[in-house]
């Protein structure tokens, strides 16, 4: 990539990353920067100032190298937070709100077609998500918009500097994505972001980083290790493709993977670990605790098949997981712990033995990049799937019982979504047991079985997400299949939760 990519700079609002993305759909190419990394972005076409939960009038509140800002001489355009605060630093000053204004508000159009609304319409919806508000304004501050209450929403102050008060990157903005694309097009000389060619920076990426060593890579059948693999196989790294099967996959998933890998003339070798899984996790029902033995068990059994001596370590680590974990207060760090960022793990990182070469892309983009190296449909197209495995929709203690209950019913509920053209219109679908026995009927004979639940959700991130509302009579095929054919269930629900409050996995 020749150009410097658009800098985006994180002031912590928890929609940032989505402004990242949202440039990236425009077909340009578009980073993360810290406030006090703005010196490190380079020459690029515009900046963004991204909205933040703190306030610009509290001590030590975020702060941005405003001299320097201006000038880099290319168009600003400060989002909530990153507004507030260029409007204190033209002069003008920022008041403290008593209360978060959260949620849907309408847009009137006061700029008489100033290019950063144009094709906009008079009036649009908006969505915002702050306390304070920006008070005085500064000598020659143009209005571009102000909201229903009459209060200034959009402004410009100097020539290319703008602020707006909402969230263009959130669809609830009806047309946020017009006014992202109108003030992304008043940069010059915009880098474009074309997977194919990423494909070829990323090769030489991968390239100049391993130069020479020997690379292990932990591969697990999902999208982000499988296009991770493909891409070391296709820079012509030397590499060890290691496979731990920890008995709590899918049915027939480590069969399926270790095909997958051999079609594509891929090396891989599988360690069986299903008894270790099985036997640590005995007895075990906290959800947290669950989560850490599999986590440990996964690492030591890792580092047992390849030594502690490893030259190069490639892990799968996607772009928003690289964010979350840098990002303080990130809701989706405290959470839950990623497995990718275990202290073995950066141990190695710190001594620059950790290779990471998805760590620019978004999932989508990922499955794109797989496309490009030419993976089949069914592993770039494949819902994404936890570290912890079928352990995490398995609440309270884990038994070989169960997970075949669960593996069972699974397999046929992705069955049938692919029969029904479903599967690709849900972001994750799954089955999950549930721990408590219910009375039913089964060949006219009192039963007390399992009941199941199963969930499929939309979703464009996994932040947050919808339940998916799949066609009655798509529903009701599953649940009539699987209370057919698998043994000790004899009730399946159907998760009707949204994310939050509820998350997508169930442990
Ligand atoms: P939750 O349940 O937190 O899940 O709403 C969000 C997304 O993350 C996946 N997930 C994980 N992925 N390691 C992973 O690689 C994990 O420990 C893990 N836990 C949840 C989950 O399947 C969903 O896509």
């Amino acid at each position: 990539m020749e150009k410097d990519p658009i800098a985006v700079i994180d002031f912590g609002s928890q929609y940032t990353q989505l402004i990242v993305r949202r440039i990236r759909e425009l077909g340009y190419y578009s980073k993360l920067y810290q406030p006090g990394e703005l010196r490190e972005t380079g020459k690029p076409a515009v900046v963004v100032l991204s909205g933040g939960p703190r306030s610009t009038l509290e001590d030590g509140a975020p702060d941005i190298d405003f001299d320097y800002l201006k000038g880099m001489g290319v168009p600003v355009l400060g989002v909530c937070y990153g507004m507030q605060l260029l409007n204190q630093k033209f002069g003008g000053s920022v008041a403290p709100g008593n209360k978060r204004e959260f949620g849907r508000a309408t847009l009137k159009n006061e700029s008489s077609g100033n290019c950063i609304f144009s094709g906009m319409s008079e009036t649009s919806q908006i969505w915002m998500s702050h306390s304070d508000t920006v008070e005085n304004l500064p000598e020659g501050t143009k209005v571009l918009a102000r909201n229903d209450d009459g209060v200034p929403v959009a402004l410009k102050w100097a020539e290319g500097f703008y602020g707006i008060q909402f969230h263009p990157e959130v669809s609830h903005s009806t047309e946020g994505n017009q006014l992202l694309k109108n003030f992304v097009n008043m940069g010059s000389d915009l880098p474009d972001f074309e997977i194919a060619s990423f494909k070829d920076h990323l090769v030489q990426r991968v390239r100049d980083e391993v130069n020479g060593r020997k690379v292990v890579c932990g591969v697990s059948g999902g999208v982000d290790s499988s296009v991770l693999a493909a891409l070391l196989h296709e820079a012509e790294v030397d590499t060890r493709n290691i496979f731990v099967d920890t008995g709590l996959l899918r049915k027939n998933e480590a069969e399926e993977v270790v095909s997958l890998f051999e079609s594509f003339g891929i090396p891989i070798e599988t360690i069986d670990a299903s008894e270790k899984f099985l036997t640590a996790l005995k007895g075990k029902t906290d959800p947290e605790e669950k989560r850490r033995i599999i986590g440990r068990l996964f690492v030591e059994i890792f580092f047992d098949a390849v030594g502690d001596d490893v030259e190069l370590l490639a892990q799968g680590t996607l772009y928003p997981d690289v964010i979350e974990s840098a990002t303080s207060g990130s809701i989706a760090s405290t959470i839950k712990t990623h497995h990718n960022r275990v202290d073995k793990i950066m141990e190695l990182k710190s001594e620059g033995r950790v290779l990471e070469p998805l760590d620019e892309l978004f999932k989508d983009e990922v499955r794109a990049l797989g496309r490009v190296l030419g993976l089949p449909a069914k592993v770039v197209n494949r819902h994404p799937f936890p570290g912890p495995g079928l352990a995490v929709r398995c609440p309270g203690e884990v038994t070989e019982e169960k997970l075949k209950i669960i593996r069972d019913a699974d397999k046929i509920f992705i069955d049938l979504l692919h029969e029904h053209g479903q599967y690709d219109n849900v972001w994750q679908a799954y089955a999950a047991l549930i721990p408590v026995k219910t009375v039913g009927v089964k060949g006219d004979e009192r039963c007390y079985e399992f009941a199941l639940s199963i969930r499929a959700v939309t979703s464009e991130d996994a932040m947050t997400a919808e339940w998916a509302q799949l066609p009655y009579e798509v529903l009701g095929d599953i649940s009539n299949k699987i209370l057919n054919e698998v043994d000790g269930v004899n009730r399946v629900l159907y998760d009707i939760s949204t994310k939050p409050p509820a998350s997508i996995e169930w442990e």
